[in-house]
């Protein structure tokens, strides 16, 4: 009886933590209980971090942020380490600013002197929540480009909520961008001003788009872009019951009222706001700061193809709250949604590359935005992983590597090569 207890207490200990481990995925993810494993040190996080903000210790994000940090095994690589994962030894890194904006720059071992080298400015994505992971993977992909491509690569230190908000991110990635592109830096670095790319990953996409379109219209820039590549941008806080939206709603690694809670704190308006705009109510048919031009840049209905509508329908209320978009006036602002600009900005943006997963509360963004680029008459190429998650390209570097986030690398790697 005594030596049948401490089995009986294993036994149970791993039925709990199988079960609190185990979450039902879509058929199509690979490696699935990889990412069940995860998804529940994400959640982990969220979960402390939330009792951390509760006991009001410190900010909700900024505690997600710092215990993202230190998910094992990957703070040994990356910036802590220079001979760490990923590093390439010709690879120069230096820290500066670009106009006050922190930076780091990777310049590529070769080229130099007489030799015009690509350059590339990179916003990274959701380092308030995957930090950890981001980090020595961004640097590790950086450090590839810069080697492979010989590019000059630029990544942006922009500030993040809770510390500001909206605009101030996007204000630091556009300063940052314009004194890139000026002819004495370009210079400087020995860049080929006609090949400069602008990208992003979930937030950085954002930022990517949202930069590209104030850079492709501001006509005392000499310089442009000439590519974006935007993977698994977030575009759009009108409608937040897309088709991706409804079907990925408990898909890791990004759920979402974490989204539309994200949204909240990123506008810095008030997050009890969440349930409201969960069921649209601040973009209900009936209020009238939304024209039908603006709602059709936005109307999933006609911008997605059947394969991803299926039978879902749109979510309006009736009424709703029309007194949500006066109190949070930047849910209309095309730099912070850019899916909102019209054709007129869109058919100024460069040649783009978007990535779009299936598994993502985001695809339908990213392939709104693809279309609506289109339509204007951009050279689209849009690379849709039916395998994919959301994150998932930052999952390459050693334990936490899933091969669908191998592929998408490589295939941007392959997009860039071809197209800078
Ligand atoms: C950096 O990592 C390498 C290999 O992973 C290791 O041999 C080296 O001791 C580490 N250096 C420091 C300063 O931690
Ligand atoms: C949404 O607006 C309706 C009025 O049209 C209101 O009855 C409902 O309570 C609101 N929903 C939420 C979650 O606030």
């Amino acid at each position: 009886m005594m030596r049948l207890r401490p089995l009986v207490l294993c036994v149970l200990l791993a039925l709990a933590v199988a079960y609190y481990v185990y979450t039902p995925l879509p058929e199509n993810i690979q490696e699935p209980w990889k990412l069940m494993v995860v998804s529940a040190g994400l959640r982990t996080s969220l979960h402390l971090a939330s009792l951390i903000h509760w006991l009001g210790c410190d900010h909700y994000i900024r505690s997600i942020r710092q215990l993202s940090d230190s998910f094992p095994g990957l703070t040994n690589v990356g910036d802590s380490n220079e001979s760490g994962g990923g590093v390439v030894p010709g690879v120069k890194v230096s820290d500066t600013t670009f106009a006050g904006v922190p930076v780091r720059v990777y310049e590529p071992p070769a080229g130099g002197e007489g030799h015009l080298r690509r350059g590339l400015m990179y916003f990274r994505g959701g380092d308030w929540f995957l930090g950890g992971v981001e980090r020595p993977s961004n640097d590790a992909l950086n450090h590839m480009i810069s080697d492979e491509l010989n590019t000059v690569v630029v990544s942006v230190e922009y500030r993040l909520p809770p510390d500001v908000h909206f605009p101030v991110p996007f204000v630091d990635c556009l300063t940052a961008a314009k004194h890139f592109l000026s002819p004495e830096v370009l210079a400087k670095y020995s860049i080929d001003p006609e090949r400069v790319a602008v990208a992003g990953a979930s937030l950085g996409g954002n930022l990517a788009a949202a930069v590209a379109q104030e850079i492709s219209t501001d006509d005392s820039i000499s310089v442009k872009f000439s590519i974006q590549a935007l993977i698994y941008p977030m575009l759009q806080a009108l409608d937040f019951n897309t088709p991706s939206y409804w079907q990925n709603q408990d898909v890791p690694l990004l759920y979402r009222p974490f989204v539309v809670s994200f949204w909240l704190q990123y506008l810095g308006a008030d997050t009890s706001l969440q349930p409201q705009l969960l069921v649209n109510n601040h973009s209900s048919p009936h209020n009238s700061a939304i024209t039908r031009e603006l709602r059709a840049r936005y109307d999933w209905t006609v911008l997605l193809p059947f394969k991803h509508k299926k039978n879902h329908k749109p979510v309006m209320t009736k009424k709703g709250s029309p007194g949500l978009l006066k109190e949070v006036p930047a849910l209309l602002d095309v730099r912070a949604s850019p899916l909102l600009a019209g054709t007129e900005v869109l058919a100024k943006c460069p040649r783009t590359y978007v990535i779009t997963c299936e598994n993502d509360v985001l695809r339908d963004d990213g392939l709104m935005y693809a279309r609506r680029l289109q339509d204007t008459g951009v050279t689209v190429t849009n690379v849709h992983y039916e395998e994919g998650f959301h994150g998932c390209f930052s999952f390459t570097v050693w334990p936490l590597e899933f091969d669908v986030g191998r592929r998408a690398v490589r295939g941007y790697i392959n997009w860039l090569q071809n197209n800078l």
